[in-house]
């Protein structure tokens, strides 16, 4: 499995994650679990990518830019998933803000698989985008467990 493959798995889970919390009861268990769900795998994914990919396409001058632009992102997602995680789940401007980070998340992995994934393509080469897959793995089980 490469790189890509490896990332598009997450991505998926994070649609559906997003998806299902979306349709959540206020202040019920199921929205509560979901959450946690969600944040781990954000926080986690994001950390792992930036420190094997985005790390990678950063030291190309044709990845550089990309590069950055996402990582920004990783950002304002952090920052909104702070906001979120440290308000009261049942209150109705909780969905009002979930909503905007369920819409920052699917831009963000869609516009990863449609714009950047084919730009890294080009500027990192197969065999490294093989290694990357394992090393995302290790990194991203290693940030799973500091957050658990
Ligand atoms: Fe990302
Ligand atoms: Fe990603």
């Amino acid at each position: 499995m490469n790189i890509y493959t490896r990332l598009k798995k997450d991505h998926e889970k994070q649609r559906e994650l997003c998806k299902e919390l979306a349709k959540t009861q206020s202040g019920s268990e199921n929205r509560a679990n979901l959450w946690e769900e969600l944040k781990v795998e954000l926080g986690a994914h994001a950390l792992a990518e930036e420190q094997v990919f985005y790390s990678a396409m950063m030291e190309k001058p044709d990845g550089t830019e990309e590069a950055r632009h996402s990582v920004a992102e990783h950002k304002d997602m952090t920052d909104l998933i702070e906001e979120l995680d440290a308000m009261d789940q049942s209150a109705d401007i909780w969905m009002k803000k979930f909503e905007k980070l369920k819409h920052e998340v699917i831009h963000h992995v869609d516009e990863e698989e449609a714009d950047i994934f084919p730009v890294a393509r080009k500027v990192i080469s197969k065999d490294a985008a093989e290694d990357m897959a394992q090393d995302f793995d290790k990194r991203k089980d290693a940030e799973e467990k500091s957050v658990a």
